[in-house]
Formats: C-alpha cells, structure tokens, sequence
C-alpha cells in the first residue's frame, strides 16, 4: 500500500497552509464548511465519547485546530483537563483561548508533528481526531501513531475519528470523490470546488474506513464503531 509521496505537501507547507487558516476553523456550530455533514459528526463523536466514558477526566484532542471539537465534548463533560495537539501554533493558540474560557480544568499544549507526540501511557480517557489524520502518509506513520493512541490511553478509554476518507475499490472511490465535487460546487461554484480538490490532491492522502478500523484492531483495541458515514467522509472509533 506504501506509494511514493515526494510529489505531496510537506508538514512545513501543511503548517503554513494552517497557520492562516485559523477563521475558517472557529466556529462551534458548522464546523468545517468543506467537510460534509461537519456538525452531525461533530455531535456524533463526542456523544459517543460521552457515553462510553461519562466520567472522563483527560481528553486529548489530536490535530485540534481552534479547538471545536474539545469545545463540543466539554458542553457535555465538563471541566476535562485538556490536552491539545497541533502543527499549527496560531490554530492552539486560538484553541487555548475559546477552550480555557469553559474549563476549569489544566490545558496542555503540543505543538508538534502527531507522529513525535510522547504521551504517557494509560493517561486518557478520550481521544478525539477530527480531519486530521488524512496528513498521515505511509502505513508505519498510520501504525505508529494509532499504537502511541492506544497505549496513551486508559483501559476502557476511547478514541473518535472524525475525517476525510478513501475507498478500497478505485470505482467507488471515483463514485464519492465525484459525488464531493457536486457538493462542493453547490457551496462555491466550479472554482471553488476545482480549488478544494487541488489541495486535497495535494495535501491529503486518507485512507478508507475498512483500512482504519482494520489497523485500529492489529494495535490492540477490542472494540470499534462506525457512527455515520456520507460520501467521503466518516466519523467511527475504537475503546481500549
Ligand atoms: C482540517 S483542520 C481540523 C481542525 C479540528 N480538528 C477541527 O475539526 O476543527 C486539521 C488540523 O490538523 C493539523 N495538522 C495537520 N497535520 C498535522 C500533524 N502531522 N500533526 C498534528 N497536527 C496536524 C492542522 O494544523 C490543522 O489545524
């Protein structure tokens, strides 16, 4: 499965991409505009999250951006310590301010390729992951950073993933990304979904659910849940 990736964007070019973007990652009620079904997923996940560790003390949110989705999870669960992981200083910047204003509890921040984070082991509760792990590339980033997931959390903890998503058959990968376009012309028009799909082209490089929940069982989690899934887009997890 391993391609040659030298022809994607570099984690210093994603970074920069992000840095700028902070706005568009702001908002608690839509969510991502680009991502389909942004707010279901959204409510999904931390809903799941809710009620499979309703007495959860340590979140660790990966790749968090301005911080939605710890926002979402703390209207259900509050005052969770928070652990914030992002490439970006000024998206964990700006998810330290929106997040310390609702918690009473300790935020930690990472900023850091997700592939370097040193986390305790047997630490979290919840872990949440929202269109972030399509940066991932080869299958040993995607191993190595599901393992550092599943042993940062406690037995019992789990994990919710929320993200862009590819197809195991090239047909019905076509089928979606061609369904995604439409959608994403009736946001914008032809330019801006040619501009979207340009950087997806890019930048991304996500794998399909199958794959993910497959790879999620081989490092060790006993349970996994597909929650929703709309064209290419999926949210599902896994508990310890
Ligand atoms: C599409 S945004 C999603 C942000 C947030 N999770 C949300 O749903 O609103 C993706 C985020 O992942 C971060 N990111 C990309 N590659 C990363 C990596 N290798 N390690 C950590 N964060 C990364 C970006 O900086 C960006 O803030």
């Amino acid at each position: 499965m391993n391609k040659d990736y030298s022809h994607k964007a570099t984690n210093d070019e994603i970074k920069t991409r992000f840095d700028s973007d902070v706005e568009r990652f702001s908002n608690l009620e839509s969510g991502q505009q680009t991502t389909i079904d942004a707010p279901l997923t959204m409510e999904l996940c931390t809903e799941a999250a809710k009620y499979i560790n309703s007495t959860a003390t340590e979140l660790l949110d990966i790749g968090c951006g301005a911080g939605n989705y710890t926002l979402k999870m703390l209207n259900k669960i509050p005052n969770l310590n928070c652990t914030l992981n992002d490439l970006s200083l000024p998206m964990l910047t700006r998810a330290k301010a929106r997040i310390s204003a609702q918690t009473t509890g300790k935020i930690t921040l990472i900023q850091d390729d997700m592939r370097n984070l040193d986390l305790p082991y047997n630490h979290f509760d919840i872990v949440l992951a929202a269109a972030t792990f399509h940066h991932l590339r080869t299958d040993a980033d995607w191993e190595l950073v599901f393992t550092k997931i599943y042993q940062a959390l406690k037995p019992g903890g789990s994990i919710w993933i929320s993200d862009l998503i590819a197809h195991d058959s090239v047909l019905i990968d076509k089928l979606f990304q061609d369904q995604y376009g439409a959608y994403l012309k009736t946001l914008g028009g032809e330019a801006y979904k040619q501009k979207v799909l340009d950087y997806i082209e890019y930048e991304d490089t996500p794998r399909s659910v199958n794959y993910q929940l497959a790879l999620l069982k081989k490092v060790g989690f006993t349970t996994t849940e597909i929650l929703h899934k709309n064209a290419c887009f999926a949210a599902f997890g896994a508990i310890k």
